[in-house]
């Protein structure tokens, strides 16, 4: 339980591999207030699904199939979050867009961002969309680094939860560059998990911009939470 009692009921989103899938559901184990229902999984093959059944989590495949359009395709995606009674939804390599429309649905008036989240592979706002770490590698930056952030109607837009920096190493080739990111995923997405759990999230505006700033841990952050 989190320290105000509350549960937190996440869906994982994931359509690839799912390590940072599997990294949510081995923290999930630990703590009583973080539950997750489910993963979902857009991917037939996707190997997520293995590691669900590791853990022995539930895992829908909710694939779009020829013809159905992206409005069907959410569409089914909600029926099975609201079977469930989901209220956070955790990306993990997700590998599609999700609606305005969608994410309305998960709109936290009292934080005022939607209940979704997804992990980047790159210091965003530098290299958005597909195939960051590539990116990064290819565009020869001396500084790398993973962005955790809220989703909101844009692409990798939304306020930024936690970020975390490597250095390149010269010599190094881009697996090695991607895996040491790979492990500060897991570890950002870990402690952002633990500071909702326990109610130290909370969003303020920076003055002078359009963008908000995300504290964790700040003062009035579990009051905030608390009105909810
Ligand atoms: C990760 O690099 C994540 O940041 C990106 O897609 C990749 C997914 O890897 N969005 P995995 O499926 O979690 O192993």
């Amino acid at each position: 339980m989190g320290k105000t009692g509350k549960i937190i009921r996440g869906a994982v989103f994931a359509s690839g591999n799912g390590s940072n899938a599997e990294n949510i559901l081995r923290h999930a184990e630990k703590y009583p207030g973080l539950q997750i229902l489910l993963i979902l999984t857009d991917q037939p093959y996707a190997g997520v699904i293995e590691r669900a059944k590791k853990f022995a989590t539930a895992c829908e495949v909710v694939p779009r199939k020829g013809g159905m359009d992206k409005v069907a395709h959410e569409a089914a995606i909600m029926d099975v979050l609201r079977k469930n009674k989901v209220d956070w939804i955790f990306l993990a390599g997700y590998m599609r867009i999700l609606s305005p429309e969608f994410l309305r649905e998960f709109r936290d008036e009292t934080l005022g961002v939607n209940r979704v989240v997804n992990i980047h592979p790159s210091l965003l706002p530098a290299f958005p969309g597909a195939d960051s770490y590539l990116q990064a590698f290819n565009a020869g930056v001396k500084i790398a680094g993973v962005t955790l952030h809220f989703v909101d109607e844009g692409v990798d837009t939304g306020p930024i939860i936690l970020q975390r920096a490597f250095e390149r190493e010269e010599e190094e080739e881009f697996e090695a560059f991607r895996a040491r990111g790979m492990q500060l995923e897991y570890e950002i997405y870990a402690e952002f998990l633990q500071r909702l759990i326990n109610d130290e999230v909370a969003l303020a505006n920076i003055p002078g911009s359009d963008k908000k700033i995300v504290r964790l841990g700040g003062e009035g952050t579990k009051e905030k939470w608390a009105q909810r």
